[in-house]
């Protein structure tokens, strides 16, 4: 008889963003006239870059002709763009990474989920409240926690992200082996310092542990001074993993491609004790269990960085980012305090009370869908997540509607 994963049992409802659509199509349903503005899940609305869709193209013609049709690609992904990501990416910043590090995959939503499957059952994994739901959710389907008990998973490290320490925790006092850490932030949008980064990066190398750095929204850091990758830390190379994606920077979402970058200095302890590399475990994984990403695809994440990809992608940043300055200026001129916005797509809301509630409240009076902060946790509640991926008409009638509801935090 075939029984489930029990760990899968202790997981709570639906994943969260299939829930926000669930709720959002069921009001559909119920008002067809009303007409529905999503600042909900961070999916990008401007079609691709027009250099992206030609090299897209031509790849695909490529992919039909006989003496440049591809089978199986390289495992880790072709060269042309492990390459361009390893100098543009990293070195260009001073980040010593190269291209034999960068896996290439279908997004950085799975790479995070999967890479869990590399460590032993009982690491000890700390993360940031709010958080990205997915790091939480693997870890429980993995069987790394207890019940869901007064709204988080036993045995699992929280560490408190507010507007007290500005939404960026600090190394606990604790001992903790595998770290989440996201920045800029999803969802409070808050970007970290260097000096923020140099404490994580100390801490993993006294303690032994491991940071998973999720830099998906990197692109968006307009501040110079605030660094893009763990790996612009010096040490940082022997002790974190860090993850990209071309989703939010190039408008992939749906045509998925990103990154992960496991340095080769970066080893764990193996059942005798001896380290273990953590750069061969991931690629004996990926070369198992994934096939890589189509090479079309690929040829189109490489045009991002050509002169005319760049100038691209850089004004589809720069228009969320408007929607992202708009958004925060309505919040403010309300009255509700908020964060992000500035180097991230997310506005990070105090609307006070229940965020779910608001949530129904903002969906029901104004149309408009955001995320409901406890969602990402515990320290959500009270609060919600809006989205700048939108039409900046859709985005400024939004806020027009919001602006007549009576919110405050
Ligand atoms: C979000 O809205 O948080 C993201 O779109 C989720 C994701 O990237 O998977």
């Amino acid at each position: 008889m075939v029984r489930i994963n029990d760990n899968y049992a202790k997981l709570q409802s639906s994943y969260l963003f299939t829930t926000v659509s669930r709720k959002t199509a069921a009001f559909h349903e119920a008002h067809p006239e009303r007409e529905i503005i999503r600042l909900g899940i961070g999916d990008v609305t401007l079609p691709l870059p027009r250099s992206i869709v030609r090299a897209f193209r031509e790849a695909v013609d490529e992919m039909g002709e006989g003496p440049t049709f591809r089978g199986y690609g390289p495992e880790q992904g072709y060269e042309f763009l492990r390459k361009l990501i390893a100098e543009r990416d990293f070195q260009a910043r001073g980040a010593r990474i190269d291209a034999a590090e960068v896996f290439v995959s279908d997004g950085a939503k799975s790479d995070t989920a999967n890479i869990q499957e590399l460590f032993a059952l009982d690491v000890r994994v700390a993360l940031p409240d709010p958080v990205y739901p997915v790091y939480v959710d693997t870890n429980v389907m993995a069987g790394r926690t207890g019940a869901f008990r007064a709204g988080r998973y036993e045995g699992l490290c929280y560490l408190d992200a507010t507007e007290a320490n500005g939404y960026v925790p600090e190394p606990p006092e604790d001992e903790v082996d595998v770290i989440y850490l996201c920045f800029p932030n999803n969802p409070t949008g808050a970007t970290a310092s260097r000096a923020q980064l140099e404490r994580w990066v100390a801490y993993a190398r006294e303690h032994r542990s491991l940071i998973l750095f999720d830099a998906a929204y990197e692109a968006f850091i307009r501040d110079e001074s605030l660094p893009r990758s763990i790996f612009e830390i010096p040490g940082a190379k022997e002790v974190a993993i860090e993850f990209r994606s071309f989703s939010k920077t190039a408008g992939f979402t749906g045509t998925r491609c990103a990154y992960t970058v496991v340095p080769r200095e970066c080893a764990a302890p193996g059942p005798d004790g001896a380290p273990v590399s953590l750069h061969e475990l991931w690629s004996r994984r990926q070369t198992t269990k994934f096939n890589g990403v189509s090479y079309p695809v690929q040829r189109a994440a490489a045009a991002v960085y050509s002169e005319e990809g760049s100038r691209e992608t850089r004004a589809h940043l720069d228009y969320y980012l408007a929607n992202a300055k708009l958004i925060r200026a309505k919040l403010v001129e309300l009255g509700v305090p908020c964060s992000g916005g500035e180097s991230s797509p997310y506005v990070w809301a105090r609307v006070g009370g229940d965020s779910w509630a608001f949530f129904d409240r903002l969906l029901g009076e104004a149309g408009v869908v955001c995320t409901p902060g406890s969602g990402f946790g515990l320290c959500g509640e009270g609060y919600v997540r809006f989205s700048a991926f939108n039409e900046r008409g859709k985005v400024e009638a939004a806020l027009d509607r919001i602006g007549s509801m009576a919110i405050g935090g």
